[in-house]
């Protein structure tokens, strides 16, 4: 209550003060702050007495903490003072320092050196880690590529046991299977296209005059003024030595020239031409010859093995007939004649597909013509698959005893003709030439060449060939020149 007075005596002095009309007198106004001062001193006194202690409390709390950073102060000051007096101690020079700094700069050294030396390896083995990164990854890619190609190799080998498995089976006729799809058609003599007869001299047995009459046959056309194309396919390379000298062949042997080469080079990639693989032959030099060696016999292995897994895209019975076939061929050449081996292999297979007609020679003796309807039967089968076309020109007797047939070759040639019918289903004819068994056949062997004019017995050929051409179309015969002098010399 007294400080409400004081106050109130107070507020009124404040009007006094701010220019207010007094309304009290001096002597109240003494009294009125008199009393408001003994109102008040007491709350002062108070106020001030917690101030006061509020201070002394805060100020003992700065003192201790003060205190405390002090003494904190004193420690880091005293680690400071170490430190530099250690950076003083390194600062010194070698040797002057204490061997214990000496010891740690030592260690510190060495630790750099194997800090930068681990920098340096960690760098290098993560570089030789991200190659191996890399060759892993490589080689995982291969290791794919060759599992798969193992798969398909495991495949491939699988299908070509299944073929030499269905081959066996077949007794050995390979050769009689379904034509490719790719395989050349037979382009029939037409005389608006292809003129170039293709005649395989073939019979299944040996000895019999097969490699004789070709290259006689061939020296009688090229004396008619043909110019003929002689292939020699039996690996014993027979014809080849009837028309190349040994020297020539020497000369000729490295430059992979030969049948093999071309039946090579044409089961592969390639469409080489047969023209590349032909030597001159014969005097006039129109007439060529395909040589063989006896190479020959790796090359028919190895086709005849790589048809029967069916390895490459050919069909390796269709080589020769896709070349014959061809106006490179048919320009070139009025006749084409092959020398066919014994047997039914690559070559005489390709013979087969490629030609036109077959001349068979026969030995009048019992079992050399026993031999042809076995052959007639086997070319049927084969004929009616890979060449419908085939013809058999004829039956022709070599070797006869005389110039005329005995009786008894007679009735053997009649008795096989009848048998050819049977077989063939259509009469088989016979040539009416025959040729007589004659030392000028093994003469002209030893000089290497086949019979020229000045032979008896290549009258005969002349006689042979102009039978032949009598059973070919006309169109076939190609417009000759030196025809008239030659058959003027024959007759
Ligand atoms: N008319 C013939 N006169 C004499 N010898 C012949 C006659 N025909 C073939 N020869 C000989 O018979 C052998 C075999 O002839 P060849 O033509 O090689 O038969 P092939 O080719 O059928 O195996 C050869 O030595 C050849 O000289
Ligand atoms: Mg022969």
């Amino acid at each position: 209550m007294q400080l409400l007075a004081s106050l109130a005596h107070l507020a009124l002095l404040a009007d006094i003060s701010a220019g207010g009309t007094p309304t009290w007198t001096d002597k109240e106004v003494i009294v009125a702050f008199g009393s408001f001062l003994g109102g008040a001193i007491p709350v002062v006194l108070f106020a001030l007495n917690f101030t006061v202690r509020h201070y002394r409390s805060r100020t003992r709390k700065i003192l201790k903490e003060n205190e405390r950073l002090k003494g904190e102060a004193e420690k880091q000051e005293a680690k400071l003072a170490d430190l530099r007096e250690q950076f003083e101690l390194m600062r010194k020079p070698e040797g002057v320092r204490p061997p214990e700094i000496e010891e740690i700069l030592k260690t510190l050294e060495k630790a750099q050196i194997e800090v930068a030396q681990l920098r340096t390896e960690n760098a290098e083995s993560k570089e030789q880690t991200a190659t191996l990164h890399g060759h892993i990854d490589r080689l995982s890619g291969e290791l794919m590529v060759l599992h798969d190609n193992l798969k398909n190799y495991q495949c491939e080998l699988s299908a070509a046991r299944n073929r030499i498995k269905k081959a066996l089976r077949k007794d050995g006729q390979i050769w009689n299977e379904k034509v490719l799809s790719n395989a050349p058609d037979f382009k029939a003599l037409d005389p608006d296209g292809r003129r170039t007869p293709i005649i395989s001299v073939l019979n299944l047995k040996g000895g019999v005059g097969k490699t004789t009459v070709t290259a006689n046959l061939a020296a009688a056309f090229d004396g008619l003024g043909y110019r003929v194309l002689v292939l020699d396919l039996d690996l014993q390379g027979s014809l080849t030595g009837l028309f190349l000298s040994e020297d020539l062949q020497e000369q000729i042997s490295g430059q992979e020239r030969w049948l093999e080469d071309f039946l090579n080079a044409s089961f592969g990639a390639e469409f080489p031409s047969l023209l590349d693989y032909t030597q001159p032959i014969l005097s006039a030099g129109r007439s060529r010859l395909v040589p063989t060696t006896d190479d020959l016999a790796y090359a028919e292995l190895n086709l005849a093995i790589r048809w029967l897994l069916r390895d490459g895209r050919r069909d390796a019975r269709f080589l020769l007939r896709r070349e014959l076939h061809l106006k490179r061929v048919t320009n070139n050449f009025d006749i084409v004649l092959l020398d066919c081996p014994p047997l039914i292999n690559v070559c005489c297979v390709n013979a087969l597909a490629a030609s036109d007609y077959l001349l068979i020679p026969v030995v009048a003796s019992k079992q050399a013509t026993a031999r042809v309807p076995i052959l007639l039967k086997r070319l049927k089968e084969f004929g009616e698959n890979v060449n419908p076309a085939l013809k058999v020109m004829g039956i022709l007797a070599n070797r006869t005893h005389r110039s005329e047939l005995t009786v008894d070759e007679q009735n053997r040639l009649t008795l096989l003709e009848a048998q050819c019918k049977d077989i063939w289903g259509t009469t088989v004819p016979q040539f009416d030439t025959f040729l007589r068994q004659s030392t000028e056949i093994r003469q002209a062997e030893d000089d290497n060449r086949p019979l020229h004019a000045e032979d008896e017995l290549y009258k005969t050929f002349i006689k042979l060939a102009q039978e032949v051409e009598m059973r070919l179309p006309t169109f076939c015969r190609p417009e000759r020149t030196s025809l008239h002098s030659v058959q003027e010399g024959v007759s």
